[in-house]
């Protein structure tokens, strides 16, 4: 069985646009292959944070991931293979400077913790996180990453350095991932549909998975529509698309079809709060689903954590290995504990 790795970081809460756009992937991924999914606190370390605030979002972004289908023995802590930050130095003496140079999300980043404040701390963590990224990827010998588009600069970076790992070691070693772009929907802010759905943009761009029915309802009641001319004029705005992809991505395929033909026909006009109505009625199913789960899982939280650890200790076993073998084919110190 060919194996998956991906890593999501301990932000906060998810949101629909993290569930369609890769959390939903993850679940179905693990009929298929062997997944292995991380929750990177290492890397949620990089752009200013509170430590307490960590380890709350880390075990929160557990029992959600758990809640949305994702099985205990495929998930680990970061901080819990500390192999991963090993590799992670290793790996920084096979990747130059330039190269993290040219990481545009390391420019985006920085830009985002400066703003307002032109002194502000920027990390050399920040700078080379994409090297931890690589090791993490690398440490299980990923055959595939799911990851969205905005990673593919740091997917590229991991196999540059697995090819300048196994060129110095004069060794075929790592096999080189590849980028699993899926099909998957992607939703946008329902305040402005131009951006993709982001926390960052304020409370009224998202909807978490456990969002209360009154103010999930709310929010896709007022989400931004068109002007009012598109539908005879036949051009689908950001605002109706995000809609109709919410919609799909739900799993009102018929539903979708049926409000698609209305729209499309010059003969007939879709009424927007209908299809507004449908999308909070299939989010509202979603998310009460989730929360069932979630309390479900609440109510046997030690257990649960527990056998995460436990999981982790398994997964751990992987890294442990391919770190021997790297360390041996580098010249390093080998000691066997
Ligand atoms: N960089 C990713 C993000 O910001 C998170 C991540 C860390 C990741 N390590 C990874 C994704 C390994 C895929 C594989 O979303």
């Amino acid at each position: 069985m060919k194996r998956i790795l991906s890593a999501i970081q301990p932000t906060g809460e998810i949101h629909f646009g993290n569930y369609f756009g890769a959390v939903q992937n993850w679940v179905k991924l693990q009929d298929e292959f062997q997944c292995v999914y991380g929750v990177v606190d290492y890397h949620a370390m990089t752009m200013p944070y509170s430590p307490s605030k960590l380890r709350e979002n880390t075990w929160d972004l557990i029992f959600s991931l758990l809640a949305l289908g994702i099985k205990p023995e495929n998930l680990f802590i970061q901080s819990l293979v500390p192999e991963h930050t090993e590799l992670g130095w290793i790996f920084n003496c096979f990747c130059s400077y330039g190269e993290l140079s040219r990481m545009t999300q390391f420019k985006d980043k920085s830009d985002q913790v400066k703003e307002g404040d032109k002194d502000a701390f920027i990390s050399a963590g920040l700078f080379d996180y994409p090297v931890l990224q690589a090791a993490d990827i690398l440490i299980y010998k990923a055959d595939f990453v799911p990851v969205g588009k905005d990673q593919e600069q740091h997917l590229e970076l991991a196999r540059n350095i697995a090819t300048r790992f196994n060129n110095t070691v004069g060794k075929e070693y790592f096999v080189l991932p590849e980028a699993m772009f899926s099909e998957a929907l992607k939703v946008r802010s329902l305040a402005d549909p131009t951006k993709k759905m982001s926390k960052s943009l304020g409370e009224k761009h998202y909807i978490s998975i456990f969002e209360e029915e009154k103010s999930l309802r709310k929010k896709v009641g007022s989400a931004v529509t068109d002007a009012g001319d598109e539908q005879e004029r036949g051009i689908m705005s950001p605002g109706i698309e995000n809609l109709f992809i919410m919609l799909k991505a739900g799993g009102k395929e018929e539903l979708h079809r049926h409000m698609m033909e209305i729209y499309k026909d010059p003969a007939s006009k879709l009424s927007y709060k209908d299809l507004k109505e449908a999308v909070s009625d299939t989010l509202v199913d979603l998310t009460s689903n989730f929360a069932e789960k979630r309390k479900e899982l609440n109510a046997n939280k030690k257990e649960i954590k527990n056998q995460i650890k436990e999981s982790a200790a398994n997964i751990r076993k992987i890294a442990q290995e391919t770190l021997k073998e790297v360390k041996e084919l580098s010249g390093l110190q080998n000691v066997r504990f």
